[in-house]
């Protein structure tokens, strides 16, 4: 099965490493003008090239999702030089494990605010710029969204609110024929997610075992469920939250949370 965007702009926000990269490859792949945003200018840099590489029509631009002024200009310059959006893929996000009483407001806040208000910030910037009827939006969630998470209370806090935000636009925007998805990636290999969460070979391997199908995922796995929901194929989804997750979030990951959990209860004096 193959998915063909040739014609088409893609705009990945957060595309510059990890699964968002790999989605953004893998709309290239598929004949995409795509677009990229982060922060860092060099990712941005390595992210065209390694896209045009791959035959794409590619630009970038650096912005914190944090500033919407920013990511309002890189838009602007995107639909000046790419046409409107087709699809708007948001993925920005940061992480990092601690309990409750091991971070400051502002450390919770740092997360809330790119993940969540990040989010908020990218699709109301977007919207203009999105072909009306026909752009499809992907938010990219989390497990920690529905799962609660020992030292993830920022982050499920955050994803769950993606998810509500996810369900809010697609009613408000599905009349205009903008249809507004979420994508929850399980374990994926090789990420800064994954090396962050699953810092040890034995956590790693208590991931792996976890899931149903005994693998961890790839980027191009979240890149295919992407472009499907993006594809006609998809016409009449909207306001879904889709795990692609090898089935891990049916059970598995409650071993992997738990031995997380008991690590930070013991490492941290702020569990007592
Ligand atoms: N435990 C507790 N607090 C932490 C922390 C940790 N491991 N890491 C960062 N913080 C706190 C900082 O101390 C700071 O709080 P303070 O001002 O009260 O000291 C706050 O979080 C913000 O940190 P800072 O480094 O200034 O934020 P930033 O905006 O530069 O970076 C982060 C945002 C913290 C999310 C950073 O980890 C990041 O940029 N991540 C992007 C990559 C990533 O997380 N990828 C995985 C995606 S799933
Ligand atoms: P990653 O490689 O760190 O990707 C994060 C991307 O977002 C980078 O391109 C980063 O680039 C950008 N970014 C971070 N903060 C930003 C900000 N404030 N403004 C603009 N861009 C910012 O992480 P990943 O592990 O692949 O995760 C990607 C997405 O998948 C995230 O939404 C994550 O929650 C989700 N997810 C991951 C996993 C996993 O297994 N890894 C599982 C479930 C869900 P810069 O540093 O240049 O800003």
């Amino acid at each position: 099965m193959t998915f063909d965007f040739s014609g088409r702009t893609v705009v990945v926000v957060g595309g510059t490493s990890g699964i968002n990269r790999g989605i953004a490859e893998s709309f290239a792949r598929a004949g995409a003008r795509v677009a990229v945003a982060s922060r860092s200018e060099q990712k941005v840099e390595d992210t065209v090239s390694a896209l045009a590489i791959l035959g794409a029509e590619a630009m970038g631009f650096a912005a914190d999702v944090r500033d919407q002024d920013a990511i309002r200009k890189g838009f602007s310059d995107v639909e000046q030089a790419f046409g409107q959006f087709d699809v708007l893929v948001s993925g920005a996000a940061g992480n990092f494990p601690a309990l409750a009483n091991g971070m400051s407001a502002n450390a919770f806040k740092s997360v809330v605010d790119i993940d969540l208000l990040g989010t908020f910030h990218v699709m109301q910037a977007a919207y203009c710029h999105l072909k009306k009827p026909g752009a499809s939006v992907v938010n990219i969630s989390a497990p920690q969204a529905f799962l609660p998470m020992i030292a993830q209370s920022h982050v499920c806090a955050a994803k769950a609110g993606v998810d509500m935000i996810t369900r809010t636009l697609a009613m408000e925007w599905g009349p205009k024929g903008v249809r507004v998805n979420s994508v929850v990636p399980g374990p994926i290999e090789g990420t800064e997610g994954m090396s962050r969460l699953a810092p040890t070979p034995a956590l790693m391997a208590q991931v792996k075992a976890g899931v149903p199908l005994r693998r961890l995922g790839t980027p191009e796995d979240v890149g295919n469920l992407c472009m499907f929901l993006a594809s006609d194929f998809a016409s009449y989804m909207n306001g879904t939250v889709i795990p692609v997750d090898g089935g891990w979030s049916l059970g598995g990951i409650s071993s992997y949370a738990a031995t997380l959990g008991d690590f930070m209860m013991k490492t941290s004096t702020e569990g007592e």
